[in-house]
This record gives C-alpha cells, sequence and structure tokens, in this order.
C-alpha cells in the first residue's frame, strides 16, 4: 500500500525520493508527492497518477539536500492531488507523510477546527500535520513526541520542518519504516527496496519508536525518550533482484524464478542422511515438536492457498490434524487455543494487517506462532516465536507467484520433520526427499510449455467468466488459479473442489463459460472425469491441465496443457505455473498493468 521514502544527506533529493518512489510503485498507489527544504523554504509537489507525473511536475531547479516523498493509495478521501502526501500545516512551513489510518481523525479534526484550523484536504492524515505544528516550538522532535500519545490508529510517519534543515524525523505505530544508513547521508523508508540502491546497511524500527535523522547519523528513541541501541543489519538482496532485466514484467520474471525459488527454499534444510528436514529458525525442541497434537494455518490471499495445501499434505502425510483459516476470520471469531496447537503465519511481505492481527490475537491467548515470511526483518518475522523464511528474493509484481510456490515448499520441508518424528519410515522420507529434489526440475519442464499457454491465452481472453477446478491438494491451487485470473486480467474467474459443482456452480455453465480442471493422475482422477463430462454435456469449453502423454482427457477436453508427471502429492508445484501463466498472458493480450493491477496493493497494511 502507501510507501514511504525521506533523505537528508549532501545530495540533492528530489531526485532521490522520485527514485525511491519508484522503487515503491509496486506497493500499489493512485498518486504520489514529495516534500523537499532548502534555505529555510519548503517545496511540495504532488500528482495523481504515476510517479513519472509527479517527475514532470517537479520544477527541474529544485534544490534541497533533506526530503520526504510518499504513494498514497486511498483510504481516507478521493484520489486528487490536493489528498496526495505530503500534507502541511497551515503555515506551510511542517510537513508530514504517513501511512496507515488514524482512527480517531474525526475527533481530532473537529477539535482543531474549532481552534480556527481550515483543512484542505479529506484525509485522516492531515492531522498530524497540524497537532505536530501545534506543539512545534524550534525542536520538531519534541513537537512529534507530543503529538504521537493523540494518534489513535496505525502509523509510519516521515516528517520535516523548514526551521530545521537537514533534520527528519519518523516514528511508528503499526506501520513498517526502516532506516537506511548510508556514508554521510541518511533514509527512512517503508521497505528497504527504496533505499537498496543507495545502502544495504539498514535498522528497522519497532513499534513505538522515534527516530531522529541528521545527514550523518541517527538516534532512536522510545515514546519516554529512553535511547534504544539497535544492531544495523545488513540487506541479502541484490540491487539486480529488484529490477526487470530482459523480461517485460516482474511478473513474469518472477514466475519463471520458481525452481530457483523453490532450491532457495530448501538449501540447507535437507537433511539426506537422516531422510529429514531441518528447520532451525523454528525455535522448537525435538518434544515440544513431538507434543504438537494440532496445526491451524492463517494466512490471507496467495499465502492462504499455500497454507491450504500445506494443510492437505501435513494431515495426509505427518497425521497431524491441520486447518488453514483466512487470518481475518480467525482474529474477529474469539478463536479456541488449545493446548500443544501450533500456529503458522504465513506472509510474502510480514506485513499484511489480517495476518499481524490474528498472529497478535492468538498470541495473547498464548499461543506460539510460527511466521512463514518472505521479507526478512518485516514485522510477523520479528513478532513470532520462530519460523521459517523461504528466501524467494523480492517479489515486487502485485500478484504472487514465486512466494507462493516457496511458501509452499516451506510447508513440504515442516511436513517431512514432523512425519519423520512420528510414523514416517527413513525410506519414505528418502522418497519425500528424492520427489522434492526434482521439483526444480519439473517446474522448469514446465515453462517451457509457455508457446502452449499462450496460444490459449488468446483463444480465451475474450470469455468474461471461468472456472478454475481440481480436487485434493489440487482444489487450493484451483482457487489460486482463479484469484490471478481475476486479479490480473479482471476476468471474473471461480475456483471450487470439482465434486461441489454440481452443487450449484454447474447452474453456471454454458458455452460462455469455461472451465479449467487440474487432473492429476490419481485416484479421483475417475471422478474429476465425470465432472469434466457434466460440464462438457452442457456444451462448456473444457482446458485440462494434465500429466504429460494423457490421451484419455486429450479426447474430452478442448484443450490440454501437459506437465512433467510428478508424485500427486507434489503436483501443486507443476500444476500452478500453467495457471499463473495463463493468467499473465490473458492481462497481457487484454492490456492491463499487469504488474500493478487495478485496485490493488502489494502489501495490505490496512484491515
Ligand atoms: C495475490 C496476492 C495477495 C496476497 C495477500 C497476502 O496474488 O498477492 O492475495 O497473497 O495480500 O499477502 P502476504 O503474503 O504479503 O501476507
Amino acid at each position: 500500500m502507501c510507501g514511504i521514502i525521506g533523505y537528508t544527506g549532501p545530495r540533492k533529493a528530489a531526485p532521490i525520493l522520485i527514485e525511491g518512489l519508484k522503487r515503491l510503485e509496486y506497493r500499489g498507489y493512485d498518486s504520489a508527492g514529495i516534500g523537499v527544504g532548502c534555505d529555510g523554504a519548503l517545496t511540495i509537489c504532488k500528482k495523481v497518477g504515476k510517479i513519472k507525473d509527479l517527475r514532470e511536475a517537479v520544477p527541474d531547479d529544485l534544490d534541497g539536500c533533506y526530503g520526504i516523498g510518499h504513494t498514497r493509495w486511498a483510504t481516507h478521501g478521493g484520489v486528487t492531488d490536493v489528498n496526495a502526501h505530503p500534507h502541511t500545516d497551515t503555515t506551510g512551513n511542517l510537513a508530514i507523510a504517513h501511512n496507515g489510518i488514524i482512527e480517531n481523525y474525526l475527533i481530532l479534526k473537529a477539535r482543531l477546527e474549532a481552534e480556527g484550523i481550515t483543512f484542505r484536504t479529506e484525509t485522516d492524515s492531515e492531522v498530524i500535520a497540524h497537532l505536530i505544528a501545534q506543539h512545534y516550538e524550534g525542536d520538531l522532535e519534541a513537537a512529534v513526541r507530543k503529538a504521537l500519545p493523540l494518534l489513535k490508529g496505525t502509523y509510519g510517519i516521515v516528517c520535516l520542518h523548514k526551521g530545521n534543515p537537514q533534520l527528519i524525523i519518523g516514528a511508528r505505530s503499526g506501520s513498517p519504516l526502516v532506516v537506511g544508513v548510508g556514508e554521510d547521508e541518511m533514509f527512512l523508508a517503508s521497505d528497504v527496496t527504496a533505499v537498496l540502491a543507495h545502502t544495504k546497511q539498514v535498522v528497522y524500527l519497532e513499534d513505538g519508536e522515534v527516530v531522529v535523522l541528521t545527514e550523518k547519523d541517527f538516534h532512536i528513541t522510545d515514546l519516554n525518550e529512553r535511547k534504544i541501541s539497535k544492531t544495523i543489519d545488513e540487506i541479502s538482496w541484490e540491487l539486480e533482484e529488484i529490477e526487470k532485466g530482459d523480461f517485460k514484467h516482474y511478473m513474469v520474471k518472477e514466475i519463471y524464478e520458481q525452481p530457483e525459488a523453490i532450491e532457495r527454499a530448501c538449501r540447507g534444510r535437507l537433511d539426506p542422511t537422516q531422510a529429514t528436514a531441518r528447520l532451525g529458525g523454528l525455535n522448537l525442541s525435538p518434544a515440544q515438536l513431538l507434543d504438537v497434537e494440532r496445526i491451524r494455518i492463517i494466512a490471507a490471499g496467495t499465502s492462504y492457498y499455500a497454507g491450504l495445501v500445506g494443510s492437505y499434505l501435513i494431515e495426509q502425510l505427518a497425521r497431524i490434524p491441520c486447518q488453514a483459516e483466512l487470518a481475518s476470520e480467525v482474529r474477529y471469531r474469539n478463536p479456541i487455543v488449545e493446548r500443544n496447537t501450533l500456529h503458522f503465519a504465513v506472509s510474502q511481505s510480514g506485513e499484511t494487517a489480517d495476518t499481524l492481527y490474528a498472529m497478535r490475537e492468538l498470541q495473547r491467548k498464548g499461543s506460539c506462532v510460527l511466521g512463514i515470511c518472505n521479507v526478512v526483518g518485516s514485522t510477523i518475522a520479528r513478532e513470532s516465536n520462530g519460523g521459517v523464511y523461504i528466501h524467494s528474493g523480492p517479489e515486487i509484481a502485485v500478484a504472487s507467484t514465486k512466494a507462493f510456490s516457496s511458501q509452499v515448499t516451506a510447508f513440504y520441508l515442516f511436513c517431512l520433520l514432523m512425519a519423520r518424528k512420528r510414523h514416517m519410515s527413513y525410506e519414505t522420507g528418502e522418497w519425500f526427499l528424492q520427489e522434492l529434489t526434482v521439483i526444480p526440475e519439473a517446474v522448469k519442464a514446465v515453462l517451457k510449455t509457455e508457446p502452449v499457454i499462450k496460444k490459449l491465452a488468446k483463444k480465451y481472453a475474450g470469455y468474461k467468466d471461468f472456472l478454475f477446478l481440481g480436487r485434493g491438494i489440487n482444489y487450493p491451487v484451483a482457487l489460486e488459479g482463479a484469484l490471478k485470473l481475476k486479479e490480473i486480467a479482471y476476468i471474473h474467474a471461480e475456483g471450487y473442489s470439482a465434486a461441489e459443482i454440481k452443487h450449484g456452480p454447474i447452474a453456471l455453465i454454458n458455452e460462455e463459460t469455461p472451465s479449467m480442471f487440474l487432473v492429476p493422475d490419481d485416484r479421483l482422477r475417475e471422478k474429476v472425469i465425470s465432472n469434466m463430462k457434466e460440464v462438457k454435456a452442457r456444451r462448456g469449453k473444457l482446458i485440462a491441465v494434465v500429466g504429460e502423454g494423457d490421451d484419455e482427457i486429450r479426447e474430452i477436453a478442448d484443450d490440454v496443457i501437459e506437465v512433467p508427471r510428478v508424485h500427486t502429492l507434489f503436483s501443486p508445484f507443476v500444476m500452478v505455473v500453467p495457471l499463473q501463466l495463463f493468467a499473465y498472458h490473458c492481462a497481457v493480450l487484454l492490456g492491463r498493468d499487469v504488474d500493478q493491477p487495478r485496485n490493488l496493493a502489494k502489501s495490505v497494511t490496512v484491515e
């Protein structure tokens, strides 16, 4: 969602801020702006649209070596230049940019208006500028400290004042901020991608912390002004990883990175001598792992579907009751926490509000929640009681692809570990490792079918409605295929268990509603074939994703996509890729903004 960047140093701030905002584009936004301080003046430029529109609105001769920038994803107030950040106080001396939601802004606004302040925007964020200005007596840090306790809700704030040259103040409560420590220059950003081109040295802020940046230094304190010493972390990501390279879109680049992502998730974690997996970050003793009687997985969107795949696998192979649930639902239904239940919070970004708040609620009730995250240092990664980093590398496209495969891999490793602690034999453990090790090559082979999928996209991109149907461990993959088509091609799609269509969705079937069936060679195959025939009898077009050389399905379906034959339990890895590529090519053909689909944000930090 919204992104923040701040800079203070010897260089001209405006180009650095704009470049930082460009790197934050992937989070999703509808307008952007910067505020730059120079020689006792403060210049604000803000614009609806893309960063290139903002760039055009910023004067080339805008000097000033400290400033703040923001990409806005509208929540309170329409998408207008005025509502874009930064926001200033009535004098125009002070500017703030804000991520999050100020829940008590209406009360604060009414009070400030009663005191004679005229508001210029419809945003919740503008109150912050006025509150800080009210407390400003020459010391910006002191003014921020006095304003913060008045705010209820979530915030990542960055702020500057023209009377305090080269000074940037940041504060965090529920919305991430990271300090980038450069050579005689400092950065503040909502995520590391915005600063990676300048420095790999970062310090993550915690909730309740305030940071003061000057050109050469920074210091962090809590709300009671107690100094907090922090370690500087080194970002492991490389700059090339956040660039598109030769690919047309980040999404297709990331689809192609999946074989490598699966390998990275496995690296150093396979133990062939014991035929098991090693997951040191779980922070659980062998005895604690043995005591686990139930597993609950919480997540949102694609991460939830990865969790659903995990739940099928864990129940089947580790024989531990396992349920995947939407984090947003878990949080508000007063979840029952039983002894010996292990929880997983799955999140690529590690910042998804629904997942984070559900995790906190479960922790409050005494449960151990492990994180499965990609972004190192993210809030879920830090606040969880342990977990597994998936090490996918940065995922920039809004539509998640490689993170799905890596999250699923993490569950496969965890499943093997738990199963081997229970009843799984050494030989079966060896078989499992063998199957897992060939997956990256199998995914590479699926990627080679891209020309076939592109052709199918041409044939089907004009349809308005789609069904995605799978069973067992591929039921979540069907849900994921439907989500991908919806979110990037804007084609209405529903994912169902193939068995469910006769309980309702079959009413939708006619020649205008194609169905994509996932048909691995498993014990449910005959039943799925019957479902396909039911669809065909109603003139529904059939596309099937099948194992290589499956002539029987070729006879029934209008079109087939062949994937390498792997054991059914491992088939989600190969079944999901054609669905990602199909959605991608439909979106390209329809002229969609593939990497930044409308209305969507990469990291959903509000409920
Ligand atoms: C879909 C997608 C979203 C995310 C969801 C959770 O392509 O990207 O559905 O999966 O918003 O995000 P994370 O994994 O960051 O918690």
